[in-house]
């Protein structure tokens, strides 16, 4: 082929690095959607995505999308017309979740904290209790700013109002532990690019019994692709068609649950925490500060303030041109002010971060700001 994409070492947001292991999968020969030697395989990816979600929920699928599609599934079975719904907004993926919810007809409060900091479960819990609320979203790691969200409380909240509880993990499943069914998750949903270290493509999504009921008794119809009642005849027993799934695609994921499984959930979550200390230890010898206190902050994704003068632009093109290593920048109120680093699934590891270090300090030289790279690669060192 003519094109011959240059090797970026991905520290954005997503998608994160995929391994020979994906890439091989991706590259197998093509099976038919209904092939008897393909089903066994579905069966396999619809397992290994239940562990990932600590759920037994038998819809458990990988919707063909990105997390956004995921997202619409979600909202389109379970937010009727009228229904009242509690979104917590305390960044730009909270903010596409209200809106999505609008749009499925739903009368959104929505409950918000300042982009950076943590949502306020009592905030969350009142605005709960305030009316009749049918569903509750909040997003687990919101990567727009680096914050996380204690998911008990809130789960705990909707649970007591009779609410559908709802999350977007599309940055945190496979970076940090989810238990779905023992926090009462009604319906989660989440995406392949980020802790999953597959490409962009698949949105992983399960549905508890209670949001099945919820999408069979609505009064107003669901749209067709992502109506849970016909996605149930593929992905469930009768395996009849819906649509034609992305075969080379849910390889890739079936590789990944492999890898996931082989190194164990735990030790994958402990892997994320240790390389985010990591790059934390390294910041202070380069000038830098995290956005968000360690607490109530995403391990797999860390927003990093600019000391003053350096432009966000120059910045991050330096690193690009120069170091080919891709971060993100800030979003919404933030953008300009941070950069964003993520360390993922794949990603996320020790020899990334002292590279991304040295590449930080190289440019923040170049943008006249001083920085020890030699300390903090010691920083690094040190934990
Ligand atoms: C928390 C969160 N939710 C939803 C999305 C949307 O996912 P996608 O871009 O895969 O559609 C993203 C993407 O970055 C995200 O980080």
């Amino acid at each position: 082929m003519s094109f011959q994409p240059p090797d970026v070492l991905l520290l954005g947001p997503g998608p994160s690095p995929i391994s020979a292991s994906v890439q091989r999968a991706l590259a197998m020969p093509l099976l038919g959607h209904l092939d008897p030697a393909f089903l066994p395989l579905l069966d396999r990816v619809q397992e290994g995505l239940r562990r990932l979600f600590g759920t037994r929920n038998e819809l458990t699928l990988p919707i063909a999308g990105t997390g956004t599609a995921g997202m619409e599934a979600v909202v389109a079975n379970l937010v009727d017309r009228g229904d009242r719904v509690v979104i917590g907004v305390h960044g730009v993926f909270g903010q596409r979740f209200a809106e999505a919810a609008r749009r499925a007809g739903g009368d959104v409060v929505e409950v918000r904290a300042p982009f950076g900091e943590a949502l306020d479960p009592a905030a969350v819990a009142a605005a709960i209790a305030a009316g009749p609320t049918r569903v509750v979203g909040v997003v687990h790691a919101e990567t727009s700013t680096g914050v996380l969200t204690p998911l008990s409380p809130i789960a705990a909240a909707a649970r007591a109002a009779g609410a559908l509880f709802v999350i977007d993990c599309v940055t945190s499943l496979g970076g940090l532990p989810i238990a779905c069914d023992e926090l009462g998750v009604d319906a989660a949903f989440s995406g392949t690019q980020k802790c999953l270290s597959v490409p962009p493509g698949l949105s992983p999504v399960t549905f508890s019994a209670r949001a099945l009921d919820k999408a069979r008794t609505r009064t107003t119809p669901v749209p067709f692709y992502f109506d849970t009642r016909l996605l149930t005849g593929y992905f469930g027993p009768d395996r009849a068609y819906h649509y034609t799934a992305p075969i080379s695609m849910l390889y890739a994921l079936a590789a990944a649950l492999d890898e996931i499984e082989a190194e164990g959930q735990v030790a994958r979550a402990r892997r994320h925490v240790e390389v985010a200390a990591a790059l934390r230890r390294g910041l202070g010898p380069l000038g830098l500060e995290a956005l968000v206190p360690v607490a109530a902050a995403t391990p797999m994704l860390t927003t990093i303030r600019y000391p003053a003068g350096v432009d966000d632009r120059a910045f991050r093109s330096h690193l690009r041109q120069v170091h080919r290593i891709e971060v993100g920048g800030g979003l919404g109120p933030l953008a300009g002010k941070v950069f964003r680093v993520g360390l993922m699934g794949h990603g996320a590891r020790l020899e990334n971060v002292a590279r991304a270090l040295a590449a930080f300090g190289d440019a923040l030289g170049v943008a006249g700001v001083p920085a020890d790279i030699a300390a903090a690669l010691a920083a690094l060192r040190a934990g």
